[in-house]
């Protein structure tokens, strides 16, 4: 079946069954909870809660009229930007359709599971290689009734039992209706995720049970096209066919891929009302927009590729989404005013590193002497522009470290790819920790250039030094624990260029043995140079991980969890949730001294520690 054809044939089927078909809501959403719409659920959250009812409440995408009905229907436009480093295999995508099927209390699982096997197998005509369900898990039971209820529909299908990460659905982070799923795979992908809300998550992950069980149910578009069609990419689908024409032969395919994923994006979140700008969805549409004109770029797309690709998007989607020819001309326009800006940038950016490359050359006699000696087979490498300069000409021209290398080989003489990437990133890890902080500035009040709470710096030297201490701080926290074991806890911390003061629990004064012993695990973590990187995710994932963190203290929903560890054999010395800055390698630390240990309340110790 074409994708249109299942458009309709979706609704049409849920709408025969009782279910008010509504359109869309916007990609931009109400709930301030989140970016973009994720999901179709998201437009009748209310409804779960029990804050709204059905049959009174005007629901914001029918005009002033209310559901009508307990059941819904609806094909979404979601976004998810969780998704973007994944496009570019056969089903990861930013932009999708999701068609799905919704109940507040009208039915549950023995419906659900019904419509959707009558309308994969009866409908589409397609074979379901299995279906998961929910296998349990802490106060969860396993999900036995669905079992039974795919059972008695066909008492061949292979049904099997999957944890929490894969059949069990909530907001990530976040607090909303949740709870076990039944997926349903053809041809090897999942294709369909049927929700049974059940519960309300609250942003700790705790689970209360909903007011108004019900079903949510989301099946990508492009997913079923793919299965329909017997496709095994979704960019072979007709959703995508007629958009390949205008990219030249031979482009890369991951570059080809993403490049109509993301013009789809863009086309939507324009229609929209979504602007590039420097924040959020502003920010996602930015990126977007520049990560095509630097394939365009790269791959010499033809002058109008990407103005055709979006008129057509246009044309193919415009049937069904009325926002895009109501806005076409916004569309083209935007589009272009920030791919000139860009491509602008993108030529400064070429000229200033041909500038820095031939600038060292003049200096450097050894350059010189290796493109002599070794000419373009040279193995050698030569720091022809650090990590920091190439960050800074990322950060100024947005151009991207792939790109700099594709400068950096028209050289004769090659470069160590791997020690560019590494140094690049450094740079990145050590711009995004400073600037992190940097939103907690606070100038004026006592004139700090840094004063996050717990770090103090009136200058950018200062800020090195209590960078250093800071991270000295985490591991001496390690080393504490591990001389007087775990229940030493972080009570409070204060670090300024001269000292950091440590307070952790502990109910009796240390031995000057102890003492030593902490001293001398921080030196060794030092010396052994580990690496001090973090990893941003959820609050629960964060913990999960055995990281160290106040309970007292209130963390946002997406934490960085900071390791100081040893990256190839896997040890870590120490684990913290902290928003930085710290140094990237302990090495950087230098040497750490204990010079005081006191009492300071009850149960309550102090440490003050300096570097030497
Ligand atoms: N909310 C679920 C999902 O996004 C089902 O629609 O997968």
């Amino acid at each position: 079946m074409d994708s249109g054809s299942l458009r309709h044939a979706f609704l049409n089927f849920f709408k025969e069954r009782g279910h008010t078909i509504v359109p869309s809501s916007s990609l931009v959403p109400d709930d301030p909870s989140v970016l973009l719409t994720t999901a179709g659920m998201q437009q009748f959250k209310p409804y779960y809660t029990g804050a709204v009812d059905p049959f009174v409440s005007p629901h914001p995408t029918l005009g002033g009229k209310s559901l009508g009905s307990k059941n819904a229907a609806s094909i979404q436009k979601s976004f998810r930007t969780s998704d973007i480093d994944e496009v570019g295999d056969e089903r990861h995508l930013t932009f999708f359709e999701m068609m799905g099927n919704f109940s507040f209390g009208g039915y549950f699982k023995e419906e659900a599971i019904r419509y959707a096997y009558d309308f994969i197998v009866k409908e589409v005509g397609l074979k379901i290689d299995y279906v998961s369900v929910f296998g349990g898990e802490s106060s969860v039971p396993v999900d036995e009734e669905s079992e039974r209820i795919w059972k008695s529909i066909d008492s061949d299908l292979v049904v099997k039992r999957f944890g929490r990460a894969d059949n069990f659905w909530g907001p990530t982070g976040n607090e909303g209706p949740c709870g076990p799923t039944t997926e349903i795979y053809v041809n090897g992908i999942e294709i369909w995720n049927i929700v049974f809300n059940q519960y309300f998550q609250d942003r700790n992950g705790n689970l209360e049970p909903l007011k108004t069980p019900g079903i949510d149910t989301g099946m990508g578009l492009e997913r079923l096209a793919m299965v329909s069609q017997d496709k095994s990419h979704v960019f072979e689908t007709d959703l995508f066919s007629s958009l390949q024409s205008f990219l030249p032969s031979g482009t890369h395919s991951v570059a080809f891929r993403r490049t109509l994923d993301h013009m789809r994006a863009v086309s939507f979140l324009l229609a929209d009302g979504v602007r590039p700008s420097n924040k959020e969805a502003g920010y996602v549409l930015r990126r977007l927009i520049r990560k095509t004109v630097l394939y365009e770029d790269r791959y010499k797309f033809s002058e109008d590729a990407l103005r055709n690709i979006l008129s057509v998007i246009t044309q193919e989607y415009g049937d069904f989404y009325r926002e895009l020819i109501e806005n076409q001309n916004v569309i083209l326009e935007a589009f272009a005013g920030e791919q000139q800006k860009f491509r602008k940038l993108v030529s400064e950016g070429r000229k200033r590193i041909h500038d820095l490359i031939k600038k060292k050359e003049e200096q450097s006699h050894f350059a010189v002497r290796v493109k002599e000696d070794f000419g373009s087979k040279s193995e050698h490498f030569i720091n022809l522009i650090s990590g920091d300069e190439a960050f800074d000409i990322y950060q100024t021209f947005g151009f991207p470290p792939e790109l700099i290398e594709d400068e950096l080989a028209q050289y004769a003489y090659s470069y160590h790819k791997e020690e560019f990437k590494q140094a690049f990133e450094r740079a990145q890890q050590k711009h995004q920790e400073i600037s992190r902080a940097g939103l907690e500035r606070k100038f004026g009040g006592h004139g700090l250039l840094l004063d996050t709470g717990e770090l103090k710096a009136a200058n950018e030297e200062e800020l090195q030094i209590v960078t250093r201490l800071h991270t000295a701080t985490h591991l001496l926290q390690a080393g504490l624990r591990k001389v007087l074991g775990e229940t030493v806890h972080q009570a409070g911390s204060d670090i300024t260029v001269e000292r950091t003061r440590f307070d952790f629990t502990y109910d009796r004064k240390l031995t000057p043995e102890e003492l030593k012993s902490a001293e001398q695990l921080v030196n060794e973590a030092i010396e052994k140079d580990l690496s001090m990187e973090y990893k941003e995710m959820s609050f629960q994932e964060a913990i999960a991980t055995g990281a160290l963190y106040s309970p007292k203290e209130k963390y946002p929903a997406r934490v960085k969890v900071y390791s100081a560890w040893n990256p190839q054999t896997k040890e870590v010395f120490s684990r913290e949730l902290c928003g930085g800055p710290h140094v990237t390698h302990t090495g950087e630390i230098g040497k750490v001294k204990i010079i005081k240990e006191e009492g300071v309340a009850a149960g309550v110790r102090r440490i003050r520690a300096v570097l030497e």
